[in-house]
């Protein structure tokens, strides 16, 4: 039997702070779940790293479970990611996302997609939905502003102190090419957290971000909701050979990939499962890797954001 410990390791971001390179992930983490879960995972299993946002519907819970865990808020890595009703103000998102989390500061800030909404149609003034036109489509904003704006924003928000660091999520090479060669970018985001897996390994972009210091975070890395993963042959064949399950496996192979995975689970047999790693040998690893050759590619996390191009 091969032998479990638990995650420690760690990567340093262009800021010169390190980031626990596993963490847990909190989407669709529901009401009443995701502070057991988040609770749990700090307390019993020793994670020091919890992925939010603000769109998430769940920093309350989060945010509460962070303090009730016993563990310094400077021992943990805090996530918190903005909605696209407030590209043009983020730090009044900021301050929302902190006053329901309760903490003084995040450790990373996010921009949670490439896309600013309008909020002209919103309704009830509620920030944190998708708005949409009388239509019924979504009401994205390409009048005048862009990623390029917000970040020139969101760049300043570590001078506040309420964020340590800044980065991006569900960017592409040809976005991120656009943001860095922006003459109002001064700051290059720390990460950029998108859909990592074996059928979406996205090697391209991870390599492209590293060449410019960007660190990638992998989000549902087991394969998202109703994953196909779990039932994948010689993905099951390979977990048996180490006695573990293939949400292990798929978490450890990430982990020799060299970025950040945020593997999430509200079960609190799984939170501990997720967070033990083990030395996957590199034969194991290249099937693993080799699998998309076979599969084909394919993206679990896909919203519309026509006439915006996200993914490329
Ligand atoms: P649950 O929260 O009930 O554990 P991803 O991180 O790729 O988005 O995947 C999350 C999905 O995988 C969730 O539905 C989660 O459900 C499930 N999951 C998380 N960990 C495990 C595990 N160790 N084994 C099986 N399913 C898991």
């Amino acid at each position: 039997m091969v032998e479990l410990k638990n995650s420690t390791s760690e990567i340093t971001l262009n800021t010169g702070a390190k980031i626990p390179a596993l963490g847990l992930g909190t989407w669709r983490s529901l009401e009443g779940e995701a502070y057991k879960a988040t609770l749990h995972a700090i307390k019993e299993s020793g994670y020091l790293h919890i992925d939010g946002a603000a769109i998430y519907k769940n920093e309350e819970e989060v945010g509460k479970a962070i303090r009730d865990s016993g563990v310094s808020r400077e021992k943990l890595f805090v996530t918190t990611k903005l909605w696209g009703t407030q590209h043009r103000n983020p730090e009044q998102a900021l301050d929302q996302s902190l006053k329901r989390l309760g903490l003084d500061y995040v450790d990373l800030y996010l921009i949670h997609w490439p896309v600013a909404f309008k909020t002209d149609n919103i309704k009830d003034g509620n920030l944190l939905s998708i708005p949409e036109k009388p239509d019924g489509t979504r009401d994205i904003d390409l009048d005048g502003w862009s990623f390029i704006k917000s970040w020139e924003l969101f760049q300043e928000l570590p001078k506040t102190g309420k964020t340590k660091a800044v980065g991006v999520s569900n960017f592409s090479i040809n976005n991120l090419k656009d943001l860095l060669n922006a003459p109002t970018t001064k700051v290059t985001p720390a990460v950029n957290q998108i859909e990592v897996h074996p059928l979406l390994p996205q090697t391209e972009l991870i390599e492209f971000a590293l060449s410019k210091g960007i660190i990638t975070e992998a989000y549902s890395p087991l394969g998202s909701l109703d994953s196909p993963l779990f039932t994948n042959q010689t993905l099951l064949e390979v977990a048996k050979n180490y006695d573990v399950s293939v949400a292990q496996l798929l978490i450890n192979w990430a982990l020799k990939r060299g970025y950040v995975v945020l593997p999430k689970s509200v079960n609190p047999q799984r939170i501990d499962a997720n967070f033990k790693t083990f030395q996957l040998k590199d034969e194991d690893f290249n099937k693993v890797s080799d699998l998309v050759k076979l599969e084909g590619e394919q993206r679990f996390v896909k919203p519309d954001w026509s006439p915006f191009k996200v993914f490329e």
